[in-house]
């Protein structure tokens, strides 16, 4: 199916959004198509982090909408967002260091509150679907460490494993490969076309071209807070206001 055709699972609605008098996001509009891998590119500082912000509850819109399988978000509080479906990782990592790997699995747990589908779970069956997460995610072997002592590459993985828990429709990802080496980076790759397989939808920012170009089937581009270009990997790498974007704002 053409994927400008498909249902959007997200729809970004002429959002914008300032920050005293910087303006990050500008009539931003955006749809993530359900059962994509959407790539969102830009230079430093054009909003993307703010952009996933806004989808999350972390920051609220000064206008414009944000709908969620048609159903405005918008107002929606972060926890509220997760529960609905949304997964999200952080550009800095978010873990407990002090508390082991298998235990912030089960802050995740946690975290799903009352009413959810894991609400009714045995705490035997939660165990197993973390350590099943943190093995699909290969970092079982560390489930009794620390996650302080986990590397950074290895802290990333643990928190795709911590949004898995939640079953989400959606994942947002900022920066996976940021930091990360290229043998884990082919293994995120991995994990993330697994998921998709499945059904999930990714929307995924990252600066890493060749880790973008080849996973996802539509890139973004953003710039100055608004999307400038979207389309095929291929559209988007000769379209001459994504250079001009690029190099507008310096080399990266
Ligand atoms: N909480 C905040 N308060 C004030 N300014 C902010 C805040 N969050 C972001 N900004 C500003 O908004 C702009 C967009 O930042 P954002 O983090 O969204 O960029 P980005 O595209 O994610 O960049 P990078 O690729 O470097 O991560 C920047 O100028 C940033 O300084
Ligand atoms: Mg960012």
């Amino acid at each position: 199916m053409d994927s400008d055709t498909r249902q959007s699972v997200i729809d970004i609605d002429s959002v914008s959004k300032a920050f005293g008098g910087l303006q990050a996001l500008s009539n931003c509009s955006l749809s993530i198509p359900a059962g994509s891998i959407t790539g969102l590119i830009g230079p430093n500082g054009s909003g993307k982090t703010t952009l996933f912000n806004t989808i999350t509850g972390y920051e609220r819109i000064d206008s414009g909408d944000i709908r969620f399988q048609g159903k405005s978000i918008a107002r929606a509080t972060p926890e509220k967002v997760f529960r609905l479906g949304i997964g999200r990782t952080f550009q800095l990592t978010r873990i407990f260091p002090k508390l082991t790997v298998l235990e912030n699995m089960h802050v995740a747990v946690q975290r799903q509150g009352k009413g959810h589908l894991f609400s009714s779970w045995s705490a035997a069956h939660e165990q197993q679907k973390a350590l099943e997460l943190l093995n699909f995610v290969g970092i079982a072997q560390h489930k009794d460490l620390p996650a302080g002592n986990l590397s950074y590459g290895q802290r990333k993985l643990l928190e795709f494993a911590f949004i898995l828990i939640a079953d989400p429709q959606i994942i947002l990802l900022d920066e996976p490969a940021g930091g990360v080496n290229p043998t884990m980076i082919l293994y995120l790759a991995d994990r993330i076309r697994e998921l998709h397989q499945r059904g999930l939808t990714f929307l995924l920012v990252e600066h890493n071209m060749e880790f973008v170009m080849s996973l996802c089937q539509r890139v973004a581009v953003m710039h100055r807070g608004s999307i400038i270009a979207q389309g095929s990997p291929e559209e988007v790498r000769n379209n001459p206001l994504v250079l001009d974007a690029y190099l507008g704002e310096g080399v990266q």
